[in-house]
């Protein structure tokens, strides 16, 4: 690749910012890496294209047409081969081409362990140049960006393959449209689907609602949820309650589900006594009864309703006795992908599902984290797709998530937030985001949102961002040397070549 880079001249140079000059010829773009060979320090310097300018004032330079390109400053090798922040400016004499495979060894070894693609280059990408995230960084959260179609899904899957594969930590994901475990068909077209990855599939288990010979035909567990599963509190976010409602369901919140739901559907409210009687309450539930009789029959008989409709909403699955979450939380400690897959369930069966899963794992991990034993190095990564309905702001967000977010790290609990509107996620929530995984994104205040949050500041690589295609990501991981452009491997084409090896 020497010779596409003759011509390119350095004419302008600061800590912040550098400015060359290449033949009009020459076949650059936004994001490609250029390295800079500065002789008499002894350092490389290398840096990203951010913008490509016509020049009409040409003289100065040469007679010959050319571009202005400029670079963004990514960092510094040293005469030790170490990689360092760009605190320091390259001469005007540094001798500008493009990097090698060779020349990113640095990077590579900074790259983790779970892989989903390889670094871009133009408009193609760097053989050999693997992009991978380091599982040890994930319980302090991931953020997956991408407006609808531009790879997220693929993306997920792909995390998910490399996770089966790795077995470094277990990964929950909740599958809501069926799209994960078989594929589907889209205009000829297989999209295939996690069953398909058979080199490893040790490490994925999955419980479905689908009728048993369908699951018994693809090896899928029966997904259950029981009574206990369920929280008074989960109705708080499953529907929008009033105050006199919000008051009602706070204070049944720590009594087990059975006992909350046998009295509601099976003794129901008409059965309280009046408030004015001094006898304490009759019944199987003296407790429920004696809080719930000072409250007024109207809300109490609308929040009746609501348990109604929830358990017979998600009948499919949500049962008096005989829960999956036991064996979900067995196959997590032995780093499986679990994947949960309801396919045509309500919104609100994902979402109670999803928090009554993130409040066992939760408090499993606590227990666990402060018992003799610990948790040693024990990770789980729940993702969480349109992450924006449970981590609004501030007042709308969910408890559980929101005590993953800010303390599941001490206790190896990791989110990894998939949304198409990061603008309406909490920016408390953004800022505990330690890994960014940015994809195309159509709205501008969305990109401003990423990138002025992200850990490694992107908002240099705004033209980059606007201009992702579908596939393409910009991955930015604390501690790593620079946010780095990636193509996303193709879900098909990854485990094809990991079915292959094996
Ligand atoms: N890394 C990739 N390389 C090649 N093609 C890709 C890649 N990622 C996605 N695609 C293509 O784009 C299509 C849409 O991708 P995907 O379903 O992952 O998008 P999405 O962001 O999940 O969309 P939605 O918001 O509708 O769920 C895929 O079917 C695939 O053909
Ligand atoms: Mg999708």
């Amino acid at each position: 690749m020497s010779d596409s880079s003759t011509g390119f001249r350095l004419i302008n140079t600061s800590v912040l910012s550098y400015q060359i000059v290449v033949p009009s010829t020459a076949v650059l773009f936004v994001g490609d890496i250029l390295k800079l060979v500065d002789h008499d320090k002894n350092f490389i310097f290398y840096s990203k294209v951010t913008d490509i300018l016509h020049e009409t004032a040409s003289g100065a330079f040469s007679a010959e047409p050319h571009l202005v390109v400029n670079l963004h400053p990514l960092g510094l090798v040293d005469g030790e081969g170490r990689f360092r922040p760009p605190i320091t400016a390259p001469t005007t004499f540094s001798e500008v081409s493009r990097p090698d495979q060779a020349d990113l060894d640095f990077l590579k070894r900074s790259m983790g362990d779970m892989e989903v693609g390889l670094m871009r280059a133009g408009l193609g990408v760097l053989e050999g140049v693997t992009v991978s995230i380091p599982s040890e960084v994930l319980s302090s959260h991931m953020g997956i960006f991408a407006t609808t179609g531009m790879g997220k899904s693929n993306f997920m899957k792909v995390f998910c393959a490399s996770a089966m594969r790795r077995r470094q930590f277990g990964l929950l994901i909740i599958d809501p449209h069926g799209e994960y475990v078989t594929g589907y068909r889209v205009k000829g077209r297989r999209v295939k689907g996690l069953i398909e990855y058979t080199a490893a599939h040790d490490g994925l288990s999955v419980y479905s609602t689908r009728p048993p010979e369908e699951r018994e035909h693809f090896g899928l567990k029966e997904l259950r949820l029981e009574h206990d599963d369920f929280r008074m509190g989960d109705l708080g976010f499953l529907y929008e309650l009033s105050l006199p409602l919000v008051e009602v369901v706070e204070s049944l919140d720590n009594l087990p589900g059975s006992d909350v739901i046998d009295f509601f559907v099976n003794e129901g409210v008409d059965s309280l006594p009046s408030p004015l009687k001094t006898t304490s309450g009759i019944g199987r539930h003296p407790e429920i009864t004696d809080t719930l009789r000072n409250y007024s029959l109207g809300p109490l008989h609308m929040t009746q309703r609501r348990v109604e409709t929830l358990v017979e909403e998600n009948r499919a699955f949500f049962h008096r006795f005989g829960s999956s979450i036991p064996a979900i939380l067995n196959d997590l400690r032995q780093n499986k992908v679990v994947l949960i897959d309801i396919p045509g369930m309500s919104e609100r069966g994902e979402l109670f599902a999803l928090a009554s899963m993130t409040r066992s794992i939760l408090h499993t991990h606590k227990t666990h984290t402060i018992s003799a034993e610990g948790m040693g190095n024990r990770q789980v990564v729940i993702a969480i797709e349109e992450a924006q309905r449970v981590l609004a702001n501030a007042n709308q967000s969910t408890q559980v998530f929101r005590e993953c977010a800010m303390e599941g790290r001490k206790f190896g609990v990791g989110l990894c937030l998939i949304t198409q509107q990061p603008k309406n996620i909490d920016p408390r929530i953004l800022a505990q985001l330690n890994t960014y995984v940015v994809m195309g994104l159509s709205d501008q205040l969305d990109r401003n949102i990423v990138a002025g949050n992200a850990k490694q500041n992107l908002t240099s690589m705004n033209t980059e961002i606007q201009t992702l295609a579908r596939g393409d990501a910009i991955i930015s991981i604390q501690g790593s040397p620079f946010p780095v452009s990636t193509r996303i491997h193709l879900f098909e084409d990854y485990i094809d070549r990991l079915n292959a090896a094996s």
